[in-house]
């Protein structure tokens, strides 16, 4: 019997509806980014604990923007090292060797799926502008080691929370910690705009170019006005309003977006909460004998139920799939973003001289490691189900 059990369900409701309801019903609505984006902006930082955020068309645009700061603000050349996680989302990546640094690849630790803070520290050099991590699926993956190690080196932490909302760190939110962070509110995450992203920091020069790298370079974006008057008499002969300082492109969002935000980072925190409910009691039954259960737990914030295989034996993997799939559980090999990076054929030209062997723990993830849906309306007699499924397959 198939029991249905697709990777997101019911992210968006009807009190998500009600709010565009209500900016359609203005006399002349402004649906482009206006004062309903500004609104969230304040809402997101006030929620998350920095001064300033910026709400892009999603959370790749996020990350990209942000590598681009760090290109704009670095003023050592040599400096063009930064320092990734195998295990994360293509545009951590990409935005780093498209604003053309080389990223240097650290394994993962399996109890967090976040990067290993040793391999980084030793991977650290004169190189290094930054350490971009990843707080993958849920998990944390700071410490008071690398948080002490980047102030004494004088290094940019950059975090990418996409997957991690309102998780936390000696209960303080991550995304509050970096120099910058990144969220994502596509559709099958904590929280959703349908497509959507937010840059947050605490540095306000950042923040204003954070502004003018969203919207095509224009210094008038900055809304920042003795910025944008010394643009203006710098320039002479350039129209006022059509000032592009960086090269870049339109990385907006809209009020759309923004109403559907505000609504439902409403229900963030209580929804994460039934959320991280149902996996404690996901992780407590599940077989260990069959999967990995040593995750650390503490201060996640799960969306969708890790599950990486004890066995490393490819048959016995792919009868896990094929049950999966007869009973409809729609899963994801890899974890987050699909698995190892190093073996994705876009970065061929950096990873060429790397050997796999020194990342055991990303190539257990890239074949053995799942996931599948864990959402806030899920009820317990249909996680039993699944339990059942899981603790039966002959693996
Ligand atoms: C870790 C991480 N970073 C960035 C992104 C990109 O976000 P988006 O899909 O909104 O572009 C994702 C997407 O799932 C992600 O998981």
């Amino acid at each position: 019997m198939t029991i249905k059990h697709p990777l997101m369900h019911n992210n968006f409701t009807r009190s998500d509806f009600s709010e565009v309801k209500k900016l359609f019903n203005k006399k002349n609505p402004i649906l482009t980014q206006s004062k309903k984006v500004e609104e969230f902006e304040k809402k997101w930082s006030k929620w998350l604990g920095v001064k300033y955020s910026t709400f892009v068309n999603s959370g790749s645009s996020a990350n990209y923007i942000s590598i681009s700061l760090l290109k704009i603000i670095n003023k050592n050349k040599n400096k063009n090292e930064i320092i990734v996680p195998s295990l994360t989302w293509i545009s951590d990546i990409a935005s780093v060797i498209l604003n053309g640094f080389k990223p240097v690849f650290v394994d993962i630790n399996l109890n967090n799926l976040s990067m290993n803070i040793d391999e980084v520290i030793k991977k650290t050099n004169k190189k290094t502008l930054a350490i971009f991590i990843t707080h993958a699926q849920g998990f944390n993956g700071l410490n008071n080691k690398l948080l002490k190690f980047v102030k004494k080196k004088k290094i940019y932490l950059i975090e990418d929370v996409c997957e991690s909302h309102g998780a936390t760190f000696e209960n303080k939110k991550l995304g509050s910690y970096g120099f910058i962070s990144n969220f994502s509110f596509y559709y099958a995450h904590h929280m959703t705009t349908i497509e959507g992203g937010m840059i947050s920091t605490n540095n306000k020069k950042i923040y204003e170019t954070t502004k003018i790298l969203r919207s095509h370079g224009m210094a008038r974006e900055s809304k920042n006005k003795n910025f944008e008057n010394t643009q203006i008499k710098k320039y002479k002969n350039l129209s006022p309003n059509f000032i592009f300082l960086h090269p870049t492109l339109n990385f907006r969002n809209n009020e759309i977006g923004a109403c559907i935000g505000i609504s439902q980072l409403k229900k963030l925190d209580n929804n994460n909460k039934k959320r991280t409910v149902n996996f404690n009691y996901f992780l407590k039954n599940l077989d260990e004998k069959k999967y990995w259960k040593n995750f650390d737990t503490k201060g996640s914030s799960n969306y969708a139920f890790p599950i990486i295989l004890q066995t490393i034996n490819l048959k016995k993997r792919d009868h896990f799939e094929t049950i999966l799939k007869k009973k409809g559980i729609e899963f994801r090999r890899g974890n987050a973003g699909g698995g190892n990076q190093i073996r994705q054929p876009y970065l061929t030209k950096y990873t060429k001289n790397i050997k796999l062997v020194n990342f055991p723990n990303v190539e257990k993830v890239h074949f053995f490691g799942y996931y599948i849906g864990n959402y806030p309306d899920l009820p317990k007699v249909k996680i039993n189900s699944l339990l059942n499924i899981l603790n039966k397959i002959n693996i």
